[in-house]
């Protein structure tokens, strides 16, 4: 099983780069079940769960070609089969995003129920409420779900919270149903607006998309279009914090500062100096961090993608911080692991409380959740000595050329098949 050794501490400099948003990429491959063949979308993030989303829409049919600028073609868009590989829809809970367009072009999908996963149960009652006030008839098979319709009729879908893809399959659930659909509580994230941008550009009516209400009159069908993935501002996040954490001069091109403004305001609180231009975001610390408290929230909040990040910066801050969870039931699972490094953190219920400490050391550690990966990279560049990353298949399934990126930067950060800690 591959690891990432990483030896610190480490001062990151110099300019990186942000691929495609990876929770973008994934609804749009989804929504092309939709259109005619012939869309091609650039910026398509190198990543296992976008392999993972291609190879399951292949599996039922459709045929997809990349170039080597991360440019995906669709060649063919017709689905032979409406049955979902259950291996590939249990390897990513994003499978889900087939549900909307499959009943919505197909009158029918059978999918098994994703599994949940290290940061909670993950469950998929809005979108399966969403499907059944659309018309659609839902009905369980031990652990698949069959939903069926002969038509989809618009509705009002109100959500109880926000969610980002119960509101992006109801989009395409909705986006050729007869009649006017209107979303309430709709989450209002750059990755749902991307996926209205791309499904407009076909030929959708889709108004509101990034307010939570969003109407969408549907069409009688989707043709194709061209379209460039946002950039991802989670990825951005992560290498900005880490320029912050390692006392680094950090420049991230190609992101969209517009995405950051709740982060770009605790990096700033930390002490960072930041430069902001349009498509890029320069960070300059010469300390320290200061701690910096906070809750995750729906965007334009602070994103829970990137909590694991800020108790990593956190953990090595001068002072006490607060960071609290909203979004996700169990996602402290990198506390124990930056805690092997030294880090000083309390966790109640859904609050961490972390004592800032001089220096973190290196250690073996585990990678439990894709965002928890990356935080655990960004400690081991501040630690002291050679750290031993395991389980980074969590790392490649949402962070592409990670260590490309951090090395240009200049981390000591291999990849290496089988590391022994001697
Ligand atoms: C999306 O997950 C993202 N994934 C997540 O990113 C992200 O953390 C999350 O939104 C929150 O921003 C993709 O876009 C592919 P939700 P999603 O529905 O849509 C509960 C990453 O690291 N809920 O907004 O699955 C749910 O349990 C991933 O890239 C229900 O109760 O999240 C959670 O507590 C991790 N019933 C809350 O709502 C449902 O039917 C918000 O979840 C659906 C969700």
């Amino acid at each position: 099983m591959h690891k990432l050794v990483i030896n610190g501490p480490c001062q990151l400099s110099g300019e990186t780069w942000v691929s495609g948003a990876k929770n973008s990429a994934l609804p749009i491959l989804a929504s092309t079940i939709l259109c005619e063949p012939g869309s091609v979308i650039h910026r398509i993030p190198h990543l296992k769960d976008v392999t993972s989303m291609v190879s399951l829409l292949s599996a039922m049919g459709m045929v997809f070609s990349v170039d080597d600028k991360l440019t995906l073609t669709v060649e063919k868009s017709a689905i032979e089969s409406t049955t979902a590989p259950s291996d590939l829809v249990k390897s990513m809970r994003a499978s889900i995003l087939i549900l909307g367009p499959m009943v919505s072009r197909y009158g029918e999908v059978v999918i098994d129920l994703p599994g949940g996963c290290a940061i909670g149960p993950r469950p998929i009652n809005f979108h399966l409420n969403m499907m059944e006030k659309l018309g659609a008839s839902i009905s369980f098979n031990g652990d698949s779900v069959h939903i069926k319709a002969d038509k989809l009729v618009g509705a009002e879908i109100v959500f109880e919270r926000e969610t980002v893809t119960g509101t992006e399959n109801t989009l395409m659930a909705a986006a050729c149903a007869e009649g006017r659909t209107v979303i309430k509580n709709a989450a209002r994230e750059p990755e749902v607006v991307d996926l209205a941008d791309f499904l407009n550009k076909c030929g959708a009516k889709i108004s509101g998309a990034g307010t939570s209400q969003i109407v969408i009159d549907g069409v009688e069908k989707l043709s194709n279009c061209e379209h460039t993935v946002v950039p991802d501002r989670i990825e951005a996040g992560t290498l900005l914090i880490a320029g912050a954490m390692t006392q680094g001069n950090v420049e991230v091109l190609d992101c969209n500062p517009g995405h950051l403004s709740s982060v770009l305001k605790l990096l700033t609180e930390a002490g960072a100096k930041l430069d902001v231009k349009d498509s890029s975001v320069k960070v300059s610390m010469s300390s320290r961090p200061k701690p910096v408290s906070l809750s995750t929230s729906v965007y334009p909040g602070v994103p829970t993608d990137l909590q694991a990040q800020f108790i990593a910066m956190n953990a090595i801050a001068e002072g006490e911080s607060v960071v609290q969870e909203t979004i996700f039931e169990n996602r402290f699972m990198h506390v124990s692991e930056l805690k092997r490094m030294g880090a000083k953190v309390n966790i109640d219920r859904d609050t961490a409380y972390v004592t800032g400490v001089d220096g973190l050391h290196a250690s073996v550690v585990k990678a439990t959740d894709l965002r928890a990966s990356a935080a655990l990279i960004m400690a081991a560049l501040c630690a002291k000595g050679t750290s031993v990353l395991e389980d980074i298949y969590h790392i490649d399934r949402g962070y592409a050329n990670i260590e490309e990126k951090l090395s240009s930067l200049g981390a000591h950060i291999r990849r290496h098949p089988n590391y022994m800690v001697l």
